[in-house]
């Protein structure tokens, strides 16, 4: 039996954390002697954002499910940490993991500082320069507290420097992108296409779930008509937050409108199809940005910045936010992207941050 203290914990919640854990862990099965247990805090529930992903990607099933389900931030944050503090019956990690920017990682990060164990942020060093968006709090409180920082990008590392952290930084890449590295091409987009009568090229791909666009109706109205306007169809899928403010502002008649049409939340793999074979992106989701410039498909912001700056720098999106006439000239832009984009990752993100924290063991063992 291994000593309890050599556990390494890792936390998640929400559908984009399902996806970049599930090649980290993948890349942990190159050092077995490691023990390490996995907790879903449950801030995602829903088969379409959770299930479907542990299925899809072969996830293990989590050791421990905190069910801390919706509420306001701060009931989800109470729920998760109560739900950490009952494990520590059990487990006393010499490592806990977070992801990304979400309640779940501001949760495990706090939670870990509190009881002096060591962080490591996965998605590490991101920032919007924005205080009022919550997922910045998120950010800026786990870079506060973590001792390994994963960055993504190399704005990234220089942010964290910026801000003079103290703690190991390397500069991984994004784990989420090498599922695309490394699976093949993915499937025809026809077969999928035809369930909504849609051609490859002549549609657009949408989502919005960002609590800025969500949670102000004039502003959510804005965008249902930027959509239900933009000359081609757009596929839109449903966040189940968007779909609540959709219901609670009366705005249904949108997707009444035959140019938007709304689609359940779809599996990983259907989605990098949908972009593959879309017209163009717009989206909120940082998780589309990088996965459109992936895809080499131009891609329309719909928010007031974004932490992909690469993104932007390199001509390959644009922030246009809610507004009409940056909107329409997103739409035309004549888009040829036949550079290859690196600037996110390339393919080894999990293998890097899974031989760091490999080195991070060895460290507190010996
Ligand atoms: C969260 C993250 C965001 C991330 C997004 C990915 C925070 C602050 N935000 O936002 O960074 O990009 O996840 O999706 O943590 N709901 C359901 N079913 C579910 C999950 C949520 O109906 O399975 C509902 C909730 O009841 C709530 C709304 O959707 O009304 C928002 O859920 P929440 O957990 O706040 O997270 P997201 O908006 O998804």
């Amino acid at each position: 039996m291994k000593d309890k203290a050599q556990n390494i914990l890792f936390i998640v919640g929400n559908r984009p954390q399902f996806i970049k854990i599930a090649p980290v862990l993948k890349a942990m099965e190159q050092y077995p002697e490691l023990n390490y247990k996995l907790i879903h805090t449950g801030q995602h529930y829903d088969y379409n954002l959770s299930q479907q992903f542990f299925d899809e990607l072969k996830i293990p099933p989590p050791d421990y499910h905190l069910e801390c389900g919706s509420g306001t931030p701060t009931q989800q944050f109470i729920r998760i940490i109560s739900g950490l503090d009952e494990l520590m019956k059990n487990e006393r990690p010499a490592l806990v993991v977070v992801v990304g920017d979400t309640n779940t990682t501001s949760a495990g990060a706090v939670w870990s500082a509190i009881n002096q164990f060591r962080l490591a942020h996965i998605e590490s060093g991101l920032r919007e320069w924005d205080k009022s968006i919550p997922e910045e709090i998120n950010k800026l409180l786990t870079d506060a507290v973590s001792d390994l920082y994963f960055c993504p990008t190399q704005t990234a590392v220089e942010n964290l420097r910026r801000q003079h952290v103290t703690g190991k930084i390397i500069l991984s890449g994004d784990p989420g992108l090498d599922l695309l590295f490394n699976t093949s091409s993915p499937e025809s987009g026809e077969n999928l296409l035809s369930k909504w009568n849609l051609k490859v090229s002549e549609f657009y791909l949408a989502t919005c779930h960002r609590q800025i666009n969500t949670d102000d109706r004039e502003r959510l109205e804005t965008i249902l008509t930027l959509l239900s306007t933009a000359g081609k169809p757009v596929l839109l899928s449903l966040h189940p937050r968007l779909a609540k403010a959709i219901i609670h502002f009366d705005l249904g008649s949108y997707l009444r409108d035959h140019n938007i049409i709304a689609c359940e939340p779809l599996g990983f793999r259907h989605m990098q199809t949908l972009i593959s074979s879309c017209d163009k992106v717009i989206t909120d989701s940082g998780g589309l940005v990088k996965e459109a410039y992936f895809h080499r498909k131009y891609v329309i912001i719909i928010d007031r910045q974004t932490e992909w700056v690469e993104v932007v720098r390199e001509g390959k999106g644009q922030v246009v936010g809610v507004d009409f006439t940056g909107f329409r000239e997103a739409l035309q832009f004549q888009f040829k992207n036949t550079t290859p984009s690196l600037s996110l990752g390339d393919g080894n993100a999990s293998a890097i941050i899974a031989a760091e924290i490999n080195s991070f063991m060895l460290s507190v063992v010996n």
